[in-house]
């Protein structure tokens, strides 16, 4: 079949499913399946039976709106792909700040400690791992399924084994710290916890608040019912100076994370924005 006559038959459907840019996200899961680049993909290109079905399976997970990437199994992030799956939030954009300003304050170390809490896909550690090869860390998360995700990432990035521990807790386990302290003195902490409000969640596009796991995204009432916990874990496990730096909805929630953390004598240091000029993270110094 031609690819051209394949798209011009199924664009009506999706495009009736409200998916917008429907011959690109063809192009892309056809790119998937060929293995291939989308820009290779040309217009006179011939797709077997067996492929049209494949990509068909994909369209209509598309058109119930899951995300590409939880259709394809990888997201592009920082400098690289992430395997994910529905235990993981997709990783997003607006995050690559945060590990940008991580690696710029790590770089001149000649080795470093750094804590993840909240590793989900693994985004936010490996990038640091994969880009300062004498940094070294831990990372938890409740979900053990978001820790097999990580830990898959990591073999992909060839990051030595030695150099990460992966553990399952909780930020809340009255043991954290004992739990923790083996690895411990942090030159950094690193979190981008769950920050939307409950009675937020329902109101969230249908690719996030059906597809995204809910226990990455609810944050409580105010959004902020993690924050004070992981500042106060932080104080805990890190290094005289060392360095928070904190992933948020906003900048009013940011701001209360400031007056948080200036009850753990913290010192903040900057407010970071995102691609979109939200306020997204806060760097703090113990
Ligand atoms: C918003 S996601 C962030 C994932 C990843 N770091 C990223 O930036 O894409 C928050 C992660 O924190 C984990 N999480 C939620 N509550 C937790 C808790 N109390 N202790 C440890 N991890 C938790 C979730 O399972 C999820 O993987």
């Amino acid at each position: 079949m031609n690819i051209n006559d394949f798209i011009n038959d199924r664009l009506k459907m999706l495009l009736e499913s409200g998916i917008d840019s429907s011959v690109f996200e063809i192009k892309l899961l056809l790119a998937h399946i060929l293995g291939i680049e989308p820009k290779n993909i040309s217009p006179n290109m011939e797709i077997t039976e067996h492929q049209a079905a494949l990509l068909d399976d994909m369209l209509k997970e598309r058109c119930n709106h899951r995300p590409i990437d939880k259709i394809i199994g990888k997201k592009g992030f920082y400098k690289y792909d992430f395997a994910v799956s529905d235990d993981v939030l997709s990783p997003r954009y607006d995050t690559e700040i945060l590990v940008e300003k991580a690696i710029e304050l790590l770089a001149p170390s000649q080795n470093a400690n750094i804590l993840e809490l909240g590793v989900g896909s693994g985004c936010i550690i490996l990038s640091v791992l994969a880009d300062l090869p004498f940094v070294s860390g831990v990372g938890i998360d409740v979900s053990d399924a978001a820790l097999a995700i990580t830990d898959l990432n990591a073999e992909n990035l060839k990051i030595e084994p030695e150099r990460l521990n992966l553990l399952k807790a909780s930020w809340f386990d009255e043991d954290i710290i004992e739990k923790l302290s083996d690895y411990a003195p942090f030159d950094m902490v690193v979190s981008n916890p769950p920050y939307i409000a409950t009675s937020e969640i329902d109101k969230l596009d249908i690719e996030v608040k059906d597809f995204d796991p809910l226990i990455a995204l609810d944050g409580g009432a105010n959004g902020l019912k993690d924050y004070n916990r992981i500042l106060q874990v932080s104080e805990k496990l890190l290094k005289p100076n060392g360095i928070i730096i904190l992933e948020a909805g906003d900048g009013q929630q940011l701001r209360q994370i400031k007056q948080m953390a200036e009850g753990y004598k913290m010192q903040c240091l900057k407010i970071l924005k995102d691609l979109n000029n939200i306020d997204r993270c806060i760097i703090l110094k113990k």
